[in-house]
């Protein structure tokens, strides 16, 4: 769990599902079904997580996938009365310290050609386009494909001619 003073992030659970779908109807013209997040939930190689406001209340949430050395973001929506706050932020910054953590290589995602909002958030987060997806989602509704890139760390073995002395 991340705690700050206004906002908690923990694992969505079923509980939660009823708000995050109230969120997902009002954010999305093709919204997940309650059935879509059940079975991320059950998904050994999927996260999802919920923020929460100062009563609880869920007011963002965001589902990703691990898969082998690539992150996935799959879903990512912020109550419309709680936008531009930082939470789409924070939540983001969750998927991207987790995929540092285990050692991916990039976090890709799609958003909608149009959605101005979110590819601010990925561009303010080191994504980049590397793809279009003509009608992704509907006739004449493309989807941008955007990745983050992690640099690989390189571990070198300190030469003993070169090291200092
Ligand atoms: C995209 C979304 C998650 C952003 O959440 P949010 O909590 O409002 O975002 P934040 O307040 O953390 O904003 C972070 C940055 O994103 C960008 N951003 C957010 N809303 C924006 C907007 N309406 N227009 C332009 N840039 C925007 C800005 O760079 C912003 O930084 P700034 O506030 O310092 O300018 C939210 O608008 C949303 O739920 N939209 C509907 C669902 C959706 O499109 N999800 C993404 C699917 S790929």
């Amino acid at each position: 769990m991340i705690e700050t003073s206004e906002l908690r992030l923990e694992p969505m659970c079923e509980d939660d599902l009823g708000a995050v779908i109230e969120i997902e109807r009002q954010s999305f013209s093709e919204p997940w079904s309650v059935g879509l997040f059940r079975h991320e939930l059950r998904l050994p190689f999927s996260r999802c997580l919920v923020a929460r406001g100062d009563n609880r209340a869920v007011v963002g949430y965001v589902c990703w996938w691990l898969v082998g050395d690539e992150v996935h973001l799959l879903n990512l929506a912020v109550h419309p009365q709680y936008r531009r706050r930082g939470i789409g932020r924070a939540l983001l910054e969750v998927v991207l310290e987790s995929a540092r953590q285990a050692g991916a290589r990039l976090v890709t995602l799609e958003v909608h050609h149009d959605n101005e909002a979110a590819q601010g958030l990925y561009s303010a987060h080191g994504f980049v386009q590397t793809g279009l997806r003509r009608n992704y989602y509907a006739p004449g509704r493309h989807a941008v494909v955007m990745t983050r890139y992690f640099p690989r760390v390189e571990k070198r073995e300190a030469s003993p001619a070169r090291r200092a002395t």
